[in-house]
């Protein structure tokens, strides 16, 4: 069909006039023709308010995919709002929202932004969009979350917009002290206004309203490896092999899309996979769990079950001739699920069948955006309402009858993610799945992992993983990574070491990268790259026990594992300011290196004690150090006060049960948690799990069991950070 959006048919001359015109400060006369509503209820301590609005012509507030909590909602005629918020309809399709940003207040969160941790100052496009130029000049990414977090200290507020339409924030570039949201749809949605709370408070009362990450699977957060694409079994079988020979620790290999034929999801390539389940139940002995990549893009082939079955029973989007959609991906000429529709979805899970018969332990769920070849812009330039329908690629079948493409299209990743968890959850019902996702929508993390698509091997995207995955972290995705080595490019040796350096700390621990370039597993480089490499995949596993307890904390409080240094020093600027260190949880402090031949970097010590995790050398903090961190370092500092249980080193997570748990105690007076469960099973949800409170005083140790359901028959051990050797303890 004709893609009018392609951004060469857009008439140039006309944008440029708009350009000139438009001025972001000036505020149009209110036109609203509708009905709306302000509600306010409570969230745990957190004030809410909630803006429900329905222009004339939507019958209805779509179903909102995100929200889940329903507190108990009060109407309010008059409420009292923060920052001199108000709104208005400025065209039918387009609503705007107003505020003041007094310039000392930070902006936070907005999903996956190419950004420092302070997104202020720019302007945010939020529409689902696969660009794989990630420079100074990207915009949209695959994660529009319109949430945002702005304050400072110990005061911070949240706005988010419960609609799937595409949102433009403009914080502050004019610097006028003034924050703007357009918000371009012709549909009713809803607004809450959160806080005013600290910052983990806030966290805490988003994640409540659009829900947390169960924990896990214990394999997931293993070491991974993947490539686009290891080309058939002999090569699979291979790189299994060099891993445990070489005894570099791994738990999971991922198979990009040269698994299936000519890129047909739910089949296999009988030439280069001749018998899947066979290559995944042999890689099972040694204890491989496989993970295989499902596109949503089903080829248009009329001998092909899945595109004869999605055709029949009208499981496709449509053009607005009411035919099946057609778009380009990989496999051509493809067809796209309507997963808005719950038919649909259920479909889609059920054909998952084909995975789980094979032995395949996850899903790896990509191009959702919904990627079309050739658009990296999914908008006019310059628009400044909602496109017409018939610009909109094509139309899904709401609650409320055919909506356009757009108006939803921030849901389709989330939906199709949505789709696959509830797939595996219903044919393996007493395992917790593994779906990945590169498109997201607010509240993926009831379903999904994400990593943050096509970077590339350069230390600039080394270095900006760290303040995108933190704002990502906020928008209450806990379960989050990059690339290690970086996607596109070749990835040279100090490359690939530094970014293990940092990746290790990642809650998604995954190498992955293309086809062109050199392959960048631990093991591709020199012997003495690959001790470095293997000994920091090894710290990885040994901190497992910690990370784990991380994610158990995650469900509780909604706490991400990576988190800015304002989160817990929320009164030291100097700290607030830092997007090239990060906290991993409350006890870490990790500051890497992400320069080529650098050795030395600046760390800044918030007030308090601080040793190094190798050496235990300490540092005095409330200010900064140079410190010498030669190639392998593993780069993190631990909190003097805290007690880290670290595991023994392992192959893979398999051995876990069988590792002595050392609790490493940091100062003479220490407290910490431990957390343990079976790292597989739902049992945990039902009590069937092992939660202890760690103290160290007084030369003692002792651990008292908060909560015990969970047998399990692990070693411990604890250690002081001041030397000696383990003494063995019974919890
Ligand atoms: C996309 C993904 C990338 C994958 C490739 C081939 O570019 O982001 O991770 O390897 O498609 O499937």
């Amino acid at each position: 069909m004709d893609q009018t959006l392609d951004e060469s048919k857009v008439d140039l001359k006309e944008a440029k006039v708009k350009r000139r015109m438009w001025k972001p400060h000036e505020r149009l006369a209110n036109a609203f023709k509708g009905t709306s509503q302000w509600d306010q209820a409570k969230l745990g301590n957190i004030d809410v308010l909630r803006l429900s609005v329905l222009p004339v012509g939507a019958p209805v507030i779509p179903d909102s995919f995100s929200v889940i909590s329903n507190p108990e909602w009060k109407e309010v005629s008059k409420p009292s709002l923060p920052f001199g918020f108000a709104w208005q309809q400025s065209v039918p399709g387009r609503f705007d929202f107003y505020f003041e940003l007094q310039k000392e207040l930070r902006c936070l969160a907005l999903g996956e932004r190419f950004s420092g941790l302070n997104v202020r100052g720019e302007k945010h496009t939020l529409i689902s969009t696969d660009n794989p130029h990630h420079d100074e000049s990207m915009d949209s990414m695959y994660k529009p979350i319109p949430f945002l977090v702005v304050g400072r200290q110990d005061k911070f507020f949240g706005i988010f917009i419960d609609s799937s339409a595409p949102a433009r924030f403009d914080l502050d570039t004019e610097l006028t002290e003034e924050g703007r949201i357009e918000l371009f749809t012709r549909r009713g949605f809803r607004v809450f206004i959160l806080g005013g709370g600290t910052l983990p408070q806030l966290v805490e009362a988003f994640t409540t309203l659009v829900g947390r990450a169960k924990l896990p699977p214990l394999w997931s957060l293993g070491h991974q490896q993947c490539r686009w694409s290891y080309p058939d079994e002999e090569t699979v079988r291979e790189l299994a092999h060099e891993f445990r020979q070489r005894k570099i620790p791994c738990d999971t290999l991922v198979l990009d899309i040269d698994y299936m034929d000519e890129y047909r999801v739910f089949t296999t390539s009988k030439k280069n996979f001749p018998d899947l389940g066979r290559m995944v139940s042999e890689l099972k002995k040694d204890n491989f769990k496989v993970v295989t990549i499902v596109d949503p893009g089903v080829k248009e082939d009329d001998q092909y079950k899945t595109f004869i079955e999605g055709r029949d029973k009208n499981h496709f989007c449509k053009n607005k001739e009411g035919e099946v959609f057609i778009g380009k991906v990989w496999p051509g000429d493809s067809a796209f699920p309507d997963f808005l529709k719950s038919q649909t979805r259920k479909w889609w899970a059920d054909a998952h069948k084909f995975y789980t018969d094979n032995g395949i332990a996850g899903i790896w769920n990509d191009m959702n955006e919904p990627a079309f070849f050739g658009i990296t812009k999914v908008l006019p330039p310059d628009f400044s309402e909602m496109p017409a329908e018939e610009e909109q690629f094509c139309l899904h079948e709401a609650q409320d009858g055919e909506v356009p493409h757009l108006e939803v299209r921030n849901l389709y990743g989330f939906l199709m993610s949505r789709s696959t968890h509830e797939g595996l959850t219903s044919i393996r019902p007493n395992e917790r799945p593994f779906v990945l996702t590169r498109s997201a929508a607010a509240g993926i993390q009831r379903y999904a992992a994400v990593w943050l698509g096509d970077n590339k091997s350069w230390y600039e995207h080394l270095g900006k993983s760290i303040p995108m995955l933190l704002n990502v972290g906020l928008s209450g995705i806990p379960f989050a990574g990059v690339d290690i080595g970086g996607f596109w490019d070749d990835a040279l040796p100090e490359l690939v070491i530094r970014w293990y350096e940092v990746g290790i700390f990642y809650p998604f621990f995954r190498n992955h990268c293309s086809l062109s370039g050199r392959g960048q597993e631990a093991y591709a480089y020199a012997p003495s790259v690959e001790g470095i490499a293997r000994k920091l995949i090894e710290t990885r596993y040994r901190l497992l026990p910690y990370i784990r307890g991380l994610f158990w904390e995650h469900t509780k409080t909604g706490a991400p594992l990576m988190r800015p240094l304002m989160w817990h020093y929320p009164t030291d600027e100097f700290a607030c300011d830092i997007d090239d260190q990060f906290m991993f949880g409350s006890d870490i402090l990790v500051a890497p290196i992400v320069e080529r031949a650098h050795e030395f970097r600046t760390v800044y010590f918030p007030k308090g004690t601080w040793y190094h995790f190798e050496t235990n050398e300490k540092y005095e903090g409330g200010r900064p150090y140079v410190i010498k961190m030669p190639l392998g370092t593993i780069p993190a500092f631990v909190r003097e006060g805290a007690i880290i249980p670290l595991a023994d080193v392992m192959q893979h997570t398999g051995e876990y049960s069988d590792k002595t748990i050392t609790f490493k105690v940091y100062g003479d007076k220490a407290a910490g948690v431990y957390f343990e469960e079976d790292g597989i099973s739902w049992e945990y949800e039902k009590g069937g799990y092992n939660e202890y409170a760690l103290t160290y005083a007084g030369g003692k140790f002792a651990a008292k069991k908060v909560h015990g359901d969970f047998t399990s028959n692990q070693k411990f051990a604890y250690v002081t950070a001041g030397g000696g050797k383990p003494t063995p303890v019974e919890l």
